[in-house]
C-alpha cells in the first residue's frame, strides 16, 4: 500500500493544495515521487507525448497496461492513477469494469475516467467494486473531434451547468475527486466550491484544490506548449546540447577520453600476448 490514499487525497481538500504530475515511465516517476508529487498520473496525453499522435483517441488498453506497469514499479510513495483510454469505458460496463480491472493489476491505485454525468452508473460500479475513480470535466480531450479541436470550457450558461452536473454526478457516484481541464477560472471555483470532493486544475485557475501538469509541458521537453502551462525547465534545450556536444567531441576525437578506456600500458607485452 502507497502512503498516498484516495482518503488522504479527500482529506486534503481545504487544507493543503493537491500536487499531481504526469509519468509514463520509470525513470521519470521514480524522480516525481521522490520530489514528493501526491498523484503521479499515466495520463493518455502518452498518445501524444510519449507516441507523436495528434490527439489521444488512439491509445489502447494494452498502451496503458504497460506504461502503468513501469510507472508503477517505481513508485512508493503517490497515489497511481492511470487513464482509461477512448473506448475502454464507454461501450459495456462488463468490459469497462474488466479494462479498469487491468490497470489496477498493472498497478495503479485508481483509474480516472473522463465526462460525469454520463458515467455516473459506471463511476458507481467501479467503486462498489473496490476500485477508486477520479472523474474529468471542463476540457476533455477524447471529445476532440465533436469539440472541433482543444479549446477553453465554461464560457455559455450550457457548458457551465454542465461541467457542474458533471462534478456532482461524480461526488454522488462516490468518485475521490475530479479533473477540471481548461474552464474558465471562475467556473473552476464555483465547482470547487459546489462539491465536498477535491478538484484538480489544469489550466482553469488557482480557486481548485490541486494542480495537474503534463511531464514533457512542465519539464520544457517541446517548445510549443499550451497556453497555461508553465515551463520550470527546459530539459528539451539541455537534452539538445548535451547531444550536440557528444557528437561534436566524437567527431574531433575528444571522446572518448583517458578515464574512459583501458589499454595495455606496456606495448610490447600486448604484443606478445596479440
Ligand atoms: O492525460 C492527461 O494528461 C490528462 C491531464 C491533462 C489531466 O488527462
Ligand atoms: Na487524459
Amino acid at each position: 500500500m502507497r502512503e498516498v490514499t484516495p482518503r488522504r487525497i479527500i482529506e486534503m481538500k481545504g487544507r493543503e493544495k493537491i500536487t499531481m504530475v504526469t509519468a509514463y515511465d520509470y525513470p521519470s516517476a521514480l524522480l516525481a515521487d521522490r520530489a514528493g508529487i501526491d498523484i503521479i498520473f499515466v495520463g493518455d496525453s502518452l498518445g501524444m507525448v510519449v507516441y507523436g499522435e495528434e490527439n489521444t483517441l488512439n491509445v489502447s488498453m494494452d498502451q496503458m497496461v504497460f506504461h502503468t506497469r513501469a510507472v508503477s514499479r517505481a513508485v512508493k510513495r503517490a497515489l497511481v492513477l492511470a487513464d482509461m483510454p477512448f473506448g475502454s469505458y464507454e461501450i459495456d460496463t462488463g468490459e469497462a469494469l474488466r479494462n479498469a480491472l487491468r490497470l489496477i493489476r498493472a498497478g495503479a491505485d485508481a483509474v480516472k475516467i473522463e465526462g460525469g454525468a454520463d458515467h455516473e452508473k459506471l463511476v458507481r460500479k467501479l467503486v462498489r467494486m473496490g476500485i477508486p475513480v477520479m472523474g474529468h470535466t471542463g476540457l476533455t480531450p477524447q471529445r476532440y473531434l465533436r469539440l472541433g479541436g482543444y479549446r477553453l470550457m465554461g464560457e455559455t450558461e450550457e457548458e457551465i451547468e454542465e461541467i457542474l452536473r458533471d462534478a456532482k454526478s461524480l461526488e454522488r457516484a462516490g468518485a475521490f475527486a475530479v479533473v477540471l481541464e481548461f474552464t474558465l477560472a471562475d467556473v473552476a471555483r464555483l465547482v470547487t466550491e459546489e462539491v465536498s470532493i477535491p478538484t484538480i486544475g489544469i489550466g482553469s485557475g488557482p480557486w481548485v484544490d490541486g494542480q495537474v501538469l503534463v511531464w514533457h509541458d512542465l519539464l520544457g521537453i517541446y517548445e510549443e506548449v499550451p497556453p497555461f502551462v508553465k515551463k520550470y525547465a527546459d530539459i528539451g534545450g539541455m537534452i539538445r546540447l548535451a547531444l550536440e556536444n557528444y557528437r561534436e567531441e566524437v567527431k574531433n576525437g575528444a571522446f572518448p577520453g583517458k578515464e574512459h578506456y583501458w589499454e595495455f600500458l606496456d606495448k610490447e607485452d600486448f604484443e606478445r600476448k596479440a
